[in-house]
């Protein structure tokens, strides 16, 4: 079973992903987590990359490098992994590309970008997304103070749209699972585990 968690910076995403693993260890169920762009020694060079704050990305090039993180993480992790029977966690997937890179930077046509999330995830889809909705302006209330990375710096407009893209892809995709991001952690995580614990019954009947 795939799993993928969305959502903006600071919607909470890492946070609810550490109560799942803690349920999945609970329940004996074997599982494995990645971040993107990462989880490949590729995709970790490459994420370094693209959070560089000193680095000049141009939009496309931009595109590419979230793209070829993912490829290598989803052939050399998650498909050896999904065909064990593990269920794998992502937090991001080719939706933060979307989301980001199509209506956030608007680096290509919304089709083209779709077409390249279809090549760079092999044509994997999650099983479930889960996306933590939140007003971009919660969310940084959240993380004022920390450091920024090269993303992050990419100002209050940006983060409107990418959070409208979200918003577009919630209404759009059947696997998507809209969360209020503004509940409490212990409640998000009932209803994440309320959600996937009747997916993964459905999977074995
Ligand atoms: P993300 O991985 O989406 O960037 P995090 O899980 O790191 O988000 O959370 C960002 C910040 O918000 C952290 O300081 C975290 O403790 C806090 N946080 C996470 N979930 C909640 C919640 N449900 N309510 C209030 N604060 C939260
Ligand atoms: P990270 O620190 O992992 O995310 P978060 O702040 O949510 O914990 O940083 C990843 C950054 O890269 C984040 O700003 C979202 C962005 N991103 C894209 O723009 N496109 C993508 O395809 C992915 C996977 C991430």
């Amino acid at each position: 079973m795939l799993v993928s968690f969305e959502g903006i910076d600071g919607s909470g995403k890492s946070t609810q992903i550490r109560y799942l693993i803690h349920r999945l260890e609970q329940e004996g169920i074997q599982h494995k987590v990645f971040r993107e762009p990462g989880g490949t020694e590729l995709s970790e060079a490459i994420r370094a990359l693209l959070l560089n704050p000193e680095m000049v990305i141009n939009p496309v090039a931009e595109l590419l490098l979230f793209s070829a993180a993912r490829s290598q993480l989803v052939s050399e992790q998650v498909i050896p992994l999904l065909n064990e029977g593990y269920v794998v966690i992502l937090d991001r997937f080719f939706d933060s590309t979307t989301a980001y890179q199509g209506y956030g930077r608007s680096s290509l046509p919304i089709n083209e970008i779709r077409e390249m999330n279809r090549i760079a995830s092999h044509g994997l889809l999650p099983d479930v997304t889960f996306y933590l909705k939140i007003e971009p302006g919660d969310a940084h209330e959240r993380t004022v103070g920390l450091r920024k990375d090269r993303m992050e710096n990419s100002g209050d407009r940006f983060y409107e749209l990418v959070a409208s893209g979200y918003n577009e892809l919630a209404t759009n995709e059947k696997r998507f699972k809209t969360l209020d991001g503004r509940r409490s952690e212990q409640e998000l995580h009932d209803q994440i585990w309320l959600h996937l614990s009747h997916l993964m019954k459905e999977d074995l009947s």
